[in-house]
């Protein structure tokens, strides 16, 4: 009997064809790693959950980018985690002392993004400044703190600076501030499309910056993105955008892969997506109870990102990306 379905299959017959069929193609150079400088440190720590990711000292995290420049990374996006916890009068010293210390020492050789966000910084865990009675985390008022520190972090060196707070108004604010200063040249890469995600829980631990359980203020919902909202993200990212945003960003990662596939469409800027703590632990924990491969998931994880229109994928094995891609 005659066939006369049409055939995909040949397609998937064998590697050279497929290859020839793919889309996407990684590169460990679209790569950015995370880095944790925790000031309460005097030994560089390891995570439970997180495998392979370390918290560091301000020394220890020097041996750590040397290694990672070897393994082929050269963007990294640093979180530093102060040991003061302020409500007022914020003091980013050591944050910009550990910027400076890794810029002296590998200059233009790396790229350092630095996270912008008060919430290691703040006693109850928010990431704003809160009103007199606590019930509420005030715009304006955040906005002027973070572009100060933003400005404190050009000083010391920063490429880029990420804000990851979501206040109204900071990318604007940052963007001037830098520019009235002569840091015009410093990126702004914002958390635009930033969800209130119940995947940051690995994260909060390791940078000690869960919000307080206060009774007004439990989560972070009246200032990350509700996930029933897909509309919010793109009119916030295109507002990032118009006050000055060199990348956008969407976080998590694939919850939201149709969040990053409309953004791509409706702006030209570049996006980088962020698979965050709870996804890639939940990866490894299955790799270590046997029921996945670990490297072969985050590979397919990172081309899924790509192929939604993700030209900058941050993750917690960058630094094996491109190891992992070679050998694929
Ligand atoms: C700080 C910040 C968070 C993450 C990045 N910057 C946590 C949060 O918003 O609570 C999460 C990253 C991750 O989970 O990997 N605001």
């Amino acid at each position: 009997m005659q066939d006369f379905s049409i055939n995909y299959r040949r397609l998937r017959a064998n590697t050279h064809i497929r290859d020839l069929a793919a889309e996407v193609f990684l590169s460990h150079k679209e790569f950015i790693q995370p880095l944790f400088v925790d000031e309460s440190l005097t030994e560089r720590l390891a995570s439970d959950v997180l495998t392979g990711v370390y918290s560091d000292t301000q020394e220890s995290i020097l041996t750590q980018i040397e290694a990672d420049i070897l393994r082929g990374v050269s963007k990294f996006l640093l979180f530093p985690v102060p040991t003061s916890r302020y409500t007022t009068d914020f003091q980013f010293d050591f944050a910009t002392k550990t910027v400076a210390r890794i810029k002296e020492k590998f200059g233009d050789t790396i790229w350092l993004a630095c996270d912008l966000c008060l919430c290691s910084y703040t006693t109850h865990g928010h990431c704003g400044v809160l009103n007199t009675a606590e019930t509420r985390i005030l715009n304006t008022e955040t906005c002027h703190i973070l572009a100060d520190y933003a400005l404190e972090l050009a000083k010391a060196g920063a490429d880029c600076i990420a804000p990851s707070d979501m206040m109204d108004g900071r990318v604007g604010a940052i963007r001037q501030k830098l520019n009235k200063n002569g840091f015009d040249f410093v990126a702004i890469m914002s958390y635009s499309a930033k969800f209130a995600s119940h995947f940051y829980g690995p994260f909060r631990d390791v940078c000690k910056s869960s919000p307080s359980k206060n009774e007004n203020l439990r989560d972070r919902k009246t200032y990350q993105m509700d996930f029933r909202n897909g509309a919010d993200a793109l009119l916030s990212s295109l507002r990032d955008a118009a006050e000055g945003a060199d990348i956008l960003m969407v976080k998590p990662a694939l919850p939201y892969l149709d969040i990053l596939t409309k953004l791509k469409q409706q702006s030209a800027l570049p996006i980088a997506v962020y698979h965050v703590s709870g996804e890639y632990a939940a990866i490894e924990l299955m790799a270590k109870n046997g029921l996945i491969d670990a490297d072969a998931a985050h590979l397919e994880v990172w081309t899924a990102c790509k192929r939604a229109g993700a030209s900058a994928i941050i993750s917690y094995k960058a630094r094996l990306a491109k190891q992992l891609i070679e050998n694929n």
